[in-house]
């Protein structure tokens, strides 16, 4: 497709221009997201928290995630857009990581995967780029596994936690990918990261030093009500804009205001005439 950012594109930004990501689980949103010009967008696991109502993005499978991601390229033309493996598919089965990858790439025509750091993640990360399919990584704070690891905190803030993720990092870089995400990091830590890699990291609550910032498109908008971390910035309210639009409607249909003359549809009266009632 013509004008398609590709993982090239995004290597070779870095150092030019900030990069930006946003998420979308379906397609008007992956549309606008689309056209606003954005760089890459993740169809991301936080649709079990801002869309299906769940309280942990591991309670999403392959399932959800590529009927989401489906509908997210139906609609994009340009972005790259980057399917979030859910925890599943690679945490709780390293041997099934590939299978799973390539099926956002076949059946949902992503162009990357995204995975979070666990303990085998040097590993499933190397199955997946030498198969040849793009890898995002993902380091700091990583929702899927943020209990077991202490908890919803920025991570990296001693110099002990602060050395592990710069060296997450270089491995990472090292196997091959061509970006990573910096979740909760403090500003001073992803400078260094950022510096030290060829590769762009994308920011989420880790400062202004990155290459580039990414937000959950939900909590930008105002269209998630639950809790809004820290790191957001709602560039829009439009949760109360929506409730007052669906109070409008529901007292219009109620005191037959709507539907209007010009929402309805005539039959000459002729025609009306002709019914044997
Ligand atoms: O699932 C998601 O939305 C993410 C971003 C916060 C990076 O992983």
């Amino acid at each position: 497709m013509e004008n398609k950012i590709t993982v090239q594109d995004i290597l070779s930004l870095k150092g030019t221009r900030k990069i930006t990501m946003l998420t979308a689980y379906d397609y008007p949103l992956g549309s606008l997201i689309d056209r606003a010009g954005i760089d890459m967008i993740l169809v991301g696991d936080s649709v079990a928290n801002v869309v299906l109502g769940l309280d942990s993005t591991t309670k999403v499978g392959m399932t959800e995630m590529l009927h989401h991601a489906k509908a997210v390229t139906r609609a994009v033309k340009h972005a790259l857009v980057i399917g979030d493996m859910p925890y599943d598919s690679y945490q709780v089965n390293p041997q099934e990581s590939l299978k799973n990858a390539r099926r956002f790439i076949t059946e949902a025509n992503c162009e990357a995967v995204k995975l979070e750091w666990f303990d085998r993640c040097l590993e499933v990360t190397e199955k997946i780029i030498q198969a040849g399919i793009p890898v995002m990584g993902h380091i700091g704070l990583t929702p899927q596994t943020a209990e077991k690891e202490g908890g919803f905190k920025v991570r990296g803030k001693d110099a002990e936690a602060a050395q592990r993720l710069i060296e997450q990092a270089q491995a990472l870089e090292k196997l091959g990918c061509f970006s990573i995400v910096l979740e909760c990091v403090p500003d001073k830590i992803s400078q260094i990261i950022t510096q030290r890699l060829k590769i762009p990291t994308i920011g989420i609550g880790a400062g202004v030093h990155c290459d580039g910032q990414v937000l959950v498109t939900y909590d930008l908008l105002g269209l998630f009500e639950r809790f809004t971390p820290k790191f957001v910035k709602k560039y829009i309210n439009l949760s109360p804009l929506i409730l007052k639009a669906i109070q409008d409607y529901k007292l219009e249909v109620t005191e037959e205001k709507f539907p209007a003359p010009e929402h309805s549809f005539l039959i000459k009266e002729e025609e009306l005439k002709k019914l044997d009632i």
